[in-house]
């Protein structure tokens, strides 16, 4: 294809958007090439995601023009944009979890059959197809809400590219897929780039962006601050586009020195899949302990059944040699322990409140005044927990759902620290941050492990887990396959333990 130089599929003029006070984006220009990916970079609040629905009809741009093949588009929502030819995976997941995979693959555009009745067999085949083309098995009448987060965005995805569009935006796609996944689906990009297909590609890990662009522009504070081919850039460059200054190392030096053992997990086991069978690890006092393993290998679950949110068929847990099984949250909370979930809009936050709320509501007791809560203690604290995660926004007084994906996740970081855990346990803390906030969750993280709290943390991104523990439990199939010293291990051996009682 020697037109391809200049063959642009889309070109977004002059695009300006703003909410209220506050001005998001300001005049855009992006031009994509056809058959290429488009990645897109930039901080947490840079204006990514809402560039993105302003482009798919979700919102309502202020000014600006958008081309798709040359000619004028203005799409009043996302369903007129999916019917002309562009289709987008946002961020948040927006599934019905009540619903089967294949309902929700289907929803508001059933086929129907001569008579007008729902064309169950079609619905089946097609997406029976599309499954198989993207080498997922998934059941397709399995309700959502029994799949996993990462089969939950692959169901997205495959929505997406059924919809036959000319454009498709992903918009953080892989936050929580494991590596194969992650092959399985920049292997179906290729093959849509070979027909044509164009791809925005929103993702703040560095070497995904590597891979997969054609491309890569940078969102800076709302100003679109570089576009260049992927070959004429490196990490770097970007880095400094992004934040504005460069960032020598990706993880701070992990100088703290565990004490004796405090937290004892001894012979947990779980009833319902995937079940965790015969857990029994100790962590130390001041210690950061990673858990790593595949998807479904059970960190989310041994993590839950510490916090008592799962229920235990068998074993105990033992912090400062006391007895500590957990029948709910509430009890796991009273004796100093946090929960950081990963999915962040299920069960971390209350979308309808406002930051001031989500900050305070797991230690009320904190802000009492006599027996009513002090408003502006509540205040104080929040405006606290926003200077020290670097939150973006207007102020505490802001709706939650307002905020960007990456500062939503930085306040129920804020919320946790505001109790002052003794123990904390976080699955995928820094899913959907951007590289500077990483750094500056890492180093909150070592400097709690310092003043002697204790921290067992859940991630997939392999060089994280390297670059931020002391020790790494290694899961594979509802069983610990090994505890090793982050110093003296490397990926293929983290690797080698996942795959053990695979
Ligand atoms: N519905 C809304 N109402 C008010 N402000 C909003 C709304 N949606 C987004 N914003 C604001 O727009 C800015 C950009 O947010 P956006 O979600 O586009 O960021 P992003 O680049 O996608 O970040 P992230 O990497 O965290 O997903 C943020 O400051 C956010 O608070
Ligand atoms: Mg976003």
């Amino acid at each position: 294809m020697a037109d391809k130089q200049d063959d642009i599929i889309l070109s977004i003029q002059g695009m300006s958007k703003s909410f209220g006070r506050n001005r998001v984006l300001n005049h855009i220009n992006l031009n994509v090439r056809r058959g290429t990916v488009m990645g897109l970079m930039g901080e947490n609040g840079a204006g990514k995601s809402t560039m993105m629905n302003c482009l798919f009809g979700t919102y309502q741009k202020d000014e600006g023009t958008i081309l798709l093949n040359g000619k004028e588009v203005a799409f009043s929502g996302p369903k007129d944009a999916l019917e002309n030819g562009i289709a987008m995976v946002h961020q948040e997941l927006n599934q019905c979890l009540d619903r089967n995979v294949k309902d929700n693959l289907f929803l508001g555009r059933y086929p129907t059959n001569a008579l007008g009745v729902i064309d169950e067999g079609r619905m089946r085949k097609e997406a029976a197809d599309l499954f198989r083309k993207l080498g997922l098995t998934v059941n397709l009448n399995t309700p959502m809400r029994n799949m996993s987060v990462s089969q939950r965005q692959m169901c997205e995805i495959a929505k997406a590219i059924s919809y036959n569009a000319q454009v498709i935006v992903l918009d953080e796609p892989t936050s929580s897929l494991m590596t194969q996944e992650v092959e399985k689906l920049f292997a179906m990009m290729r093959m849509l780039k070979e027909q044509g297909i164009s791809l925005i590609y929103i993702s703040h890990k560095m070497d995904e962006i590597f891979e997969i662009c054609d491309d890569v522009s940078v969102l800076r504070d709302g100003e679109l601050v570089m576009t260049k081919r992927i070959e004429d850039t490196n990490m770097n460059e970007l880095i400094a586009a992004m934040v504005g200054r460069s960032l020598d190392n990706r993880f701070p030096p992990v100088d703290n020195t565990p004490g004796e053992p405090i937290l004892s997990i001894q012979h947990l086991s779980t009833k319902y899949a995937p079940n965790l069978s015969d857990i029994t690890f100790d962590v130390r006092k001041g210690e950061i302990f990673g858990l790593y393993g595949l998807v479904g290998a059970g960190r989310t679950e041994l993590l839950e059944t510490i916090f008592g949110i799962r229920t235990r068929a068998s074993g105990r847990v033992y912090f400062r040699d006391k007895l500590m099984n957990f029948s709910n949250a509430q009890e796991a909370m009273d004796y100093g322990f946090a929960l950081i979930t990963e999915e962040r809009k299920a069960n971390g936050l209350f979308l309808k409140g406002d930051l001031t709320f989500n900050t305070t509501i797991a230690n009320l007791n904190h802000y009492k005044s006599g027996v009513a809560l002090s408003k502006p203690k509540m205040v104080n604290a929040t405006n606290d927990e926003i200077k020290t995660m670097h939150t973006k926004c207007m102020g505490p007084d802001d709706l939650i759902s307002s905020l960007s994906g990456g500062n939503q996740q930085k306040v129920i970081f804020g919320k946790w620290l505001e109790r002052a855990p003794q123990v904390f346990l976080m699955d995928e803390p820094t899913r959907g941050i951007d590289v500077g906030a990483k750094y500056e969750i890492y180093e909150l993280i070592i400097k709690m492990a310092k003043e002697g709290k204790t921290i067992i943390v859940v991630s997939s991104e392999m060089p994280e887990i390297l670059g931020i523990t002391n020790r790494i439990g290694v899961m594979s199939n509802g069983r610990l396959s090994g505890i090793v010293n982050t110093k003296e291990t490397n990926q293929e051996e983290l690797l080698r333990l996942s795959a053990k009682y695979l």
